[in-house]
């Protein structure tokens, strides 16, 4: 088993997935059962999550591609201001998958493979109900995180996926989520497929400098 630390710095988003090697259930659960020891306001514990596996995933992931076909996902646009990010990391993430900046149809191909959960075995959607606010969607954050460190610290891959939360009409129809829940994003989660140089990918961050402020005087 991992300590925190390295499952922190070993945690990064999959996005190939080996296909036929199933997601132990109880692996799962287990990492749930961390999860769900995240701090929320109140302690009204925000998360939901659906979770997709076998033929219901299949259902699912065939239903969104066919919608990707028909019409561009509901995903907020970043603010001009942090637009260049999403730019640069689509440089570094096509980059190792050998996609060619000019090379749209690559592009594409690599972009739908969202709505396939990276051919991830569990597909998972995160939902927080309607009335909630942004301070809950702090406490979704934690626990989402902390699954993520855990299910890491068990061998498995994940990926985050706002992406899939752009056909919430989908989502609703296939696994019968209720109109009472906002769907926040899917997660992808299986063993990450080796041979996929993408999945070796760190992405840089910022230095600390950029993002925190400490005041003493
Ligand atoms: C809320 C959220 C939404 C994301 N949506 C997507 C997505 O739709 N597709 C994707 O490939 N990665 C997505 N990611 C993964 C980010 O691109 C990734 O976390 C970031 O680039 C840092 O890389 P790392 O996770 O490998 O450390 C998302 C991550 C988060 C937290």
């Amino acid at each position: 088993m991992h300590d925190l630390e390295n499952a922190i710095r070993d945690r990064r988003s999959i996005r190939l997935f080996l296909r036929d090697k199933p997601v132990p259930r109880e692996l799962v659960t287990e990492s749930l059962e961390l999860a769900i020891r995240a701090p929320s306001n109140s302690n009204i514990q925000p998360w939901h999550v659906v979770f997709a596996s076998g033929p219901a995933r299949d259902r699912l992931a065939e239903a969104l591609l066919e919608q990707a076909d028909i019409a561009a996902p509901n995903v907020p646009e970043l603010p001009e201001a942090f637009a260049h990010l999403r730019r640069e990391l689509g440089a570094l993430v096509y980059g190792t998958m050998g996609v060619a900046r000019n090379d749209a149809e690559a592009r594409r191909v690599a972009v739908l493979r969202n709505w396939e959960f990276f051919r991830a075995p569990l597909a998972g959607i995160v939902c927080m109900h309607r009335d909630l606010g942004h301070v809950d969607a702090v406490g979704v954050g934690m626990f989402l995180q902390t699954f993520l460190l855990a299910l890491t610290a068990r061998g498995l891959g994940s990926c985050v996926q706002v992406s899939v939360a752009g056909y919430p009409e989908v989502l609703r129809e296939q696994l019968g989520i209720a109109e009472e829940m906002r769907i926040l994003c899917g997660v992808s989660i299986g063993y990450p497929d080796p041979e996929f140089a993408c999945n070796q990918l760190i992405v840089p961050r910022n230095p600390l400098e950029a993002n925190v402020t400490f005041i003493e005087s």
